[in-house]
């Protein structure tokens, strides 16, 4: 094994399974029965409006209130919405109309991205690892933007022609702001801003640009099945106007209404084992629209590969680590060994 990079490849992949854009378009009367979903009837999601994440001012943050109120929405939540973050809308916009772009191709100039075997990149399903699981009512393009020198291009469409610029600018602007972000963490923490920032200089970044098509059985299937982001912090914009993001708190699903402009922001499992636990991170899904397609884009952010995943040093000084500490590539395979396994990361990073 190679030090300091991950081998992307050998990482496992997905078996391929039918596209649902694909499937979506035949207007079948009935779904196959694995989308279907039965428990998703019974589950209990809050229809109190008022009930939502919090709303962080970036350009507030330093002040010792709104860093206050960083600190509560990382705690209490794990989800808030960031305002005033400094990504022009030029660049967001342009990365919801080239996604919007590619996913309206033909389905056969949308394979020249296919997922290949061993590897977790590309244009396809989230992780199939069964013949008989059940599948999420969605198709994704996942690339891994970030460290550069790492990009595969193989996976990056070139059609519509802007698509990779576009990412590019993308991509960069979102690293910035994730880092930003860092920073103000550690403030809260009380840890070293400056080390805890580097960790992320040359970090890991995935986007997951997700498709979720209208479903006439919108409320047997699930879009994305319910899961705790693995990396450190995400970035998640909506694409278009369709709602979909839920969260669950004290035992319901919390729909989020995106605020125009705004990015939704959740602490991942990395950020909670750094954390020791003071930030959690939360279960969240994506529910389908009966009518109308979805689109979403996630950023991930961790840390760069040399860093150590485990309880931040500073944090745990005053109580016990209430985590393993492991080098990051044996998180990763941790991480992909779990789902594998269908067990919790988490649960196996507790002490
Ligand atoms: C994800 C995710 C939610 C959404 O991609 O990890 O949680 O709204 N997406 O698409
Ligand atoms: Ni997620």
């Amino acid at each position: 094994m190679e030090t300091g990079v991950i081998n992307r490849e050998g990482f496992g992949g997905s078996i391929p399974v039918e596209k649902v854009q694909a499937l979506a378009s035949k207007n079948l009367k009935d779904i196959p029965s694995r989308y279907i979903r039965p428990e998703v009837e019974f589950d209990v999601v809050s229809i109190d409006e008022s009930y939502q994440i919090p709303v962080i001012d970036m350009s507030k943050l330093g002040h010792d209130d709104e860093q206050q109120k960083l600190h509560l929405a990382c705690k209490d939540w794990g989800f808030f919405q960031l305002i005033n973050h400094g990504v022009g809308d030029e660049v967001i916009d342009k990365m919801k109309i080239d996604i919007q772009e590619f996913f309206e191709l033909p389905l056969n100039e949308k394979l020249a991205c296919a997922q290949l075997p061993n590897n977790i990149e590309g244009y396809g399903q989230a992780f199939v690892v069964s013949e008989d699981q059940k599948l999420d009512w969605g198709d994704m393009l996942f690339l891994l933007p970030r460290p550069v020198p790492l990009r595969n291009m193989r996976f990056w469409p070139t059609i519509p022609p802007s698509f990779r610029e576009t990412l590019d600018k993308y991509s960069m602007a979102l690293q910035k702001v994730a880092i930003r972000l860092m920073r103000l963490i550690a403030k809260n923490l009380g840890t070293d801003l400056e080390t805890f920032a580097s960790f992320f200089e040359d970090g890991t970044q995935g986007i997951r640009m997700n498709y979720y098509p209208p479903c006439a059985q919108a409320s047997k299937v699930i879009g994305l099945a319910p899961h705790s982001d693995s990396t450190a912090l995400t970035l998640l914009i909506q694409v278009n106007e369709v709602e979909g993001l839920q969260i669950k708190k004290n035992g319901k699903w919390i729909p989020v209404k995106p605020i125009s402009g705004a990015f939704i922001i959740n602490i991942g499992d990395v950020m909670e084992i750094m954390s020791n636990g003071e930030y959690k991170s939360i279960e969240h899904r994506a529910v389908v629209n009966p009518n109308k397609e979805r689109l979403s884009i996630a950023a991930f952010h961790s840390p760069n590969i040399s860093t150590m995943i485990g309880p931040l040093p500073d944090v745990v000084k005053a109580k016990e680590a209430g985590y393993r500490t492991m080098p990051h590539e044996e998180f990763v395979r941790l991480t992909i060994s779990s789902k594998l396994d269908g067990k919790g990361l988490l649960d196996q990073m507790k002490l």
